[in-house]
């Protein structure tokens, strides 16, 4: 795991805790976690679901694969596979589709959503983590990520997936704030080189939005 993602899971944990208590993920589910990039979410995924459930930790990038294989060496209901957001294609349909700080580096955001909602089974759950990173704020000025392709697709993420035929059961947004020497200042010094000293900081806010894909039958008149 790289010293990065070990930090995003230490100073994000609480919104991923949040979402996935919000669901009532337990034992036996099946996930998918689309660009699982070294797997930190798909263990805190596996430890959730148990042995007879299973997690499929989707990255573009090859190198993902052993990452996740490493993260996950204990968990054998995690399997890793090298696909694209765009194009997933998987044995069985889930129970959950989970993407965390993917779409904003994604060429077409919609159509990576499209896909994760092709791919649970009626009724079930796609979730979405993705910054507003523009919201971040240095000693109260403004940060941003100007290298990823959609630095603020957390504020359009509730109508992506409304767009992608999905109801919005739930979204919100939460940032990790901080002054001084800790896990803030170091996940911000990793993401963007800057050492923030003694002033304070507002991470990226991550906004989660919980959809459901419609059941059959979802919609009909009950007269
Ligand atoms: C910033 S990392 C996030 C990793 C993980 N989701 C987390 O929250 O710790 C983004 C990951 O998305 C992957 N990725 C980027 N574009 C992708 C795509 N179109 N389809 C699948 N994975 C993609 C990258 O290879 C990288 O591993």
């Amino acid at each position: 795991m790289s010293e990065l993602t070990g930090l995003r899971d230490d100073v994000y944990r609480r919104p991923l805790a949040t979402a996935l208590d919000r669901l009532g993920l337990g034992a036996r589910w099946r996930c998918v976690d689309v660009g699982a990039g070294g797997g930190d979410v798909s263990v805190a995924l596996a430890e959730m679901v148990g042995r007879d459930g299973r997690v499929y930790a989707v990255d573009s990038d090859p190198l993902a694969r052993d990452e996740v294989a490493r993260a996950a060496a204990a968990h054998a209901q995690v399997i890793a596979l090298t696909q694209a957001g765009e194009d997933l294609s998987l044995p069985e349909q889930v129970d959950l589709a989970f993407c965390r700080f993917l779409l904003l580096h994604v060429h077409d955001p919609i159509v990576v959503v499209r896909q994760m909602a092709s791919v649970v089974k009626p009724g079930a759950w796609v979730v979405a983590q993705e910054p507003i990173t523009s919201a971040g704020r240095i000693d109260g000025l403004p940060m941003s990520m100007p290298e990823a392709r959609h630095p603020d697709i957390g504020a359009l993420l509730p109508a992506l997936v409304r767009q992608a035929g999905l109801e919005v059961i739930d979204a919100w947004a939460e940032a990790p704030a901080g002054v001084g020497p800790g896990p803030v200042a170091q996940y911000l010094e990793s993401l963007t080189g800057i050492d923030p000293g003694d002033e304070p900081v507002v991470l990226p806010p991550l906004v989660t939005v919980i959809g459901r894909r419609p059941a059959a039958g979802d919609g009909e008149s009950s007269q």
